[in-house]
């Protein structure tokens, strides 16, 4: 695997790439990888000549600096994953090589960013559409790979692209999961043994709303979800939302396209996860 730190040098690398024609699909991370990580590179190597994925802590995200501060940092073992999953190309830069100086710069990609997520974090889709923005640039990627875990994440991504006719495509990958049902996460190593199983409600609960929801009305099934999970100890619900997968304001009936999405504090952990009912 070809590991770059410098900007110019893997610009320099990805123009040879598209001068003999070879398509790239690139994984955007922040690290810290697990399979739910690999499994983005796996389905960009089937689609793609050479793969790219990115390690960038991106301090801009962060609207909380203790979360920053402990964000897990395993280069060496990531490495290591990353060799062994076959990935081509890694770039890991510092953040001077992104941010040249403090940058007091956003992109306006309207309400989407304000809302779910946005709400509980202001801010931190402005510095994920400020990093995407910059690293799609440095990468000129023909397809980008990122997951449903951060649904949200993919329509505010998306919106960018469309706003900014950015010649790259989208592709979407399903949720990887731990065999219990937990999403995987590089947040989950911060759960204890307790968190460990109180986090299990939060996909059980999804996976419940899935399964009933032709059951009752939505406001219903809703306020049951939201009971289910202030009832597990140790457990705090920041939101639980039945939206549209399009607009993700609240879905009604007539929606066709429903996520259920779910943000909550276990012990001292954030965590989110969602489920796609009908599409
Ligand atoms: P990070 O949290 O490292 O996630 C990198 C990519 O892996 C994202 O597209 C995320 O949705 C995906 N991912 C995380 N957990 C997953 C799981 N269990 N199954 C499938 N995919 C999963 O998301 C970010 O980094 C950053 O915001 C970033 C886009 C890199 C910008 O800084």
């Amino acid at each position: 695997m070809k590991i770059f730190t410098r900007t110019k040098e893997i610009e320099e690398y990805v123009l040879q790439l598209r001068l003999t024609g070879k398509t790239t699909g690139f994984v955007a991370t922040m690290g810290a990888l697990h399979q739910g990580h690999l499994s983005l590179i796996q389905q960009a190597q089937q689609a793609n000549d050479v793969v790219i994925c990115s390690i960038f802590v991106n301090p801009t995200q962060f609207n909380d600096p203790a979360d920053l501060e402990k964000y897990p940092r395993p280069i060496v073992a990531d490495i290591q994953k990353l060799e062994q999953a076959g990935c081509d190309v890694l770039f890991n830069p510092d953040v001077s090589e992104i941010y040249a100086t403090h940058e007091q710069w956003h992109l306006n990609i309207g309400e989407l960013e304000h809302l779910l997520e946005g709400k509980f974090r202001p801010g931190h889709y402005q510095g994920v559409t400020q990093v995407v923005y910059k690293l799609f640039n440095i990468v000129k990627p023909d397809t980008a790979y990122f997951g449903q875990k951060d649904y949200q994440q993919v329509m505010v991504i998306s919106k960018m692209v469309q706003l900014l006719n950015m010649p790259v495509k989208l592709v979407m990958c399903p949720i990887l999961r731990e065999p219990d049902g937990l999403a995987m996460s590089s947040r989950n190593i911060h759960l204890t043994a307790d968190d460990r199983l109180h986090s299990l409600i939060l996909s059980k609960t999804l996976n419940w709303v899935k399964d009933n929801f032709n059951s009752d009305k939505i406001p219903e099934i809703k306020a049951a979800a939201e009971q289910l999970i202030n009832n597990e100890p140790g457990v705090e619900l920041e939101y639980f939302e039945i939206v549209d997968g399009d607009t993700l304001h609240p879905a009604n009936q007539n929606t066709k396209n429903i996520v259920a999405l779910v943000a909550a504090r276990v012990g001292k952990t954030r965590l989110i996860d969602n489920v796609i009912i009908s599409s």
